[in-house]
């Protein structure tokens, strides 16, 4: 099965219900990421330029059923403007006789946002009365929201049983590059996984070790590898239950022959107003691994050199807190040079990492950002994700 695609139907004077992800991380109504708003133009531009109208939904937040005013994707209306270049009809709800009318309104070339789809508990549930609803306000459905298509809700799976269904341009991007560095990756592949615990990304690093040549670890993840390698990691966090779990992959990794990268040095505090850089074969027992350390980043940067495809989830330190940023700034701005040199295809995700990456300066050159956080973790660990598998079993009969 293969995914339908958008230029199969015929959008001149047809309402398109748009699901984007839309759920950008806001504090004191400042929008902190824009991302997942720049990444929709295309498909926005590509719709109206089609002659379509565009019914735009989204959740935003986790209101659980509940209408919220601090979950109202109201208050996003202004920056979609400013960003799209065009005015915006808001609709108080998704369903019902408001927002026909609105969507009926529309014409070629306009755009309409509905309220948060998570307003209604029916959303979550896969509700298949709540999909039709949304369904009669549109002749197509187009699901642009990779972010949100590991959750079989009902603007994202059940919908694709009552409209012609496909793609956006940013799904199908997010779909090419995400096969391109895993499905079908130049090699060597390596990923690098950090993270302050295993126990979150065990089905991750099982999935991994099927596909990549080269794993560099960092983090509590790191940590606990080291520790049941039988390294000294001082009061550094780690998980003490995942420690013959930790064993079982290193196994694993071995058999299939994949290389286990772990730090040599670190950077941490050694009390409360010295942090030093400690080579991890002698570490005091009153030290905390808060960063990877310079030799780690040259360890982690040769391989970098030998390898053509990466994939990256997770910052290697603490790197909020400076100057614990200093290792995942060297390694962020390695790839983003090799990236920039066309010699490594690299693609990110997760809020933490892209936050990380932007604090380096280096995301403009990464091959791929990816907007998605949940469902890019859900990929890396081989899941289906249900908006992409019923985009799959959805007969696009539209044109
Ligand atoms: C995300 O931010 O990862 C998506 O919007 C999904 O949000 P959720 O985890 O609340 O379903």
């Amino acid at each position: 099965m293969s995914l339908p695609s958008l230029n199969q139907v015929t959008l001149k004077n047809k309402r398109v219900i748009l699901r984007a992800d839309l759920n950008v991380p806001i504090k004191d109504g400042k929008i902190l990421d824009d991302s997942r708003i720049t990444s929709l133009l295309p498909t926005i531009d590509y719709l109206c330029q089609k002659g379509a109208s565009i019914v735009l939904i989204s959740h935003f937040g986790r209101p659980k059923g509940k209408i919220t005013s601090e979950m109202s994707l109201k208050q996003i209306l202004p920056a979609l403007e400013k960003c799209w270049k065009k005015p915006i009809v808001f609709a108080e709800d998704c369903i019902g006789s408001q927002a026909q009318q609105v969507a009926q309104n529309l014409k070629s070339g306009e755009i309409a946002l509905l309220e948060n789809l998570r307003f209604h508990p029916e959303e979550e549930e896969n509700d298949p009365h709540f999909a039709q609803a949304l369904a009669k306000l549109g002749d197509i459905y187009v699901n642009d929201g990779f972010a949100v298509s590991h959750r079989a809700h009902a603007s994202v799976h059940a919908m694709t049983q009552y409209l012609p269904s496909f793609p956006g341009l940013l799904m199908t991007k997010e779909i090419n590059a995400l096969s391109q560095a895993l499905q079908a990756p130049q090699r060597p592949l390596a990923a690098i996984i950090a993270g302050s615990k295993i126990s979150t990304k065990l089905d991750l690093l099982k999935n991994l070790l099927n596909k990549v040549d080269v794993l560099m670890l960092s983090g509590g993840i790191a940590n606990t590898f080291l520790k049941a390698r039988n390294i000294e990691i001082g009061a550094s966090l780690y998980e003490p239950s995942m420690l013959e779990t930790t064993q079982k992959i290193e196994k694993l990794a071995r058999e299939k022959q994949v290389e286990i990268v772990l730090p040599i040095d670190a950077t941490g505090p050694l009390n409360a107003e010295n942090f030093t850089t400690i080579n991890l074969a002698h570490v005091p027992k009153e030290f905390k691994i808060l960063d990877i350390g310079p030799e780690t980043v040259s360890l982690f940067s040769t391989k970098l050199n030998q390898v053509r495809t990466l994939v990256w989830n997770g910052p290697l330190g603490v790197f909020e807190i400076p100057p614990f940023d200093q290792g995942t700034t060297a390694i962020a701005q390695k790839v983003a040079a090799l990236s920039h040199h066309q010699q490594l295809f690299s693609i990110a995700g997760g809020g933490e990492t892209l936050a990380a990456l932007a604090n380096a300066k280096s995301s403009n050159d990464f091959s791929y950002l990816s907007t998605a956080g949940g469902a890019f973790l859900e990929w890396l660990e081989g899941k289906n994700l249900p908006g992409i598998m019923a985009l799959m079993k959805s007969y696009p009969d539209a044109g």
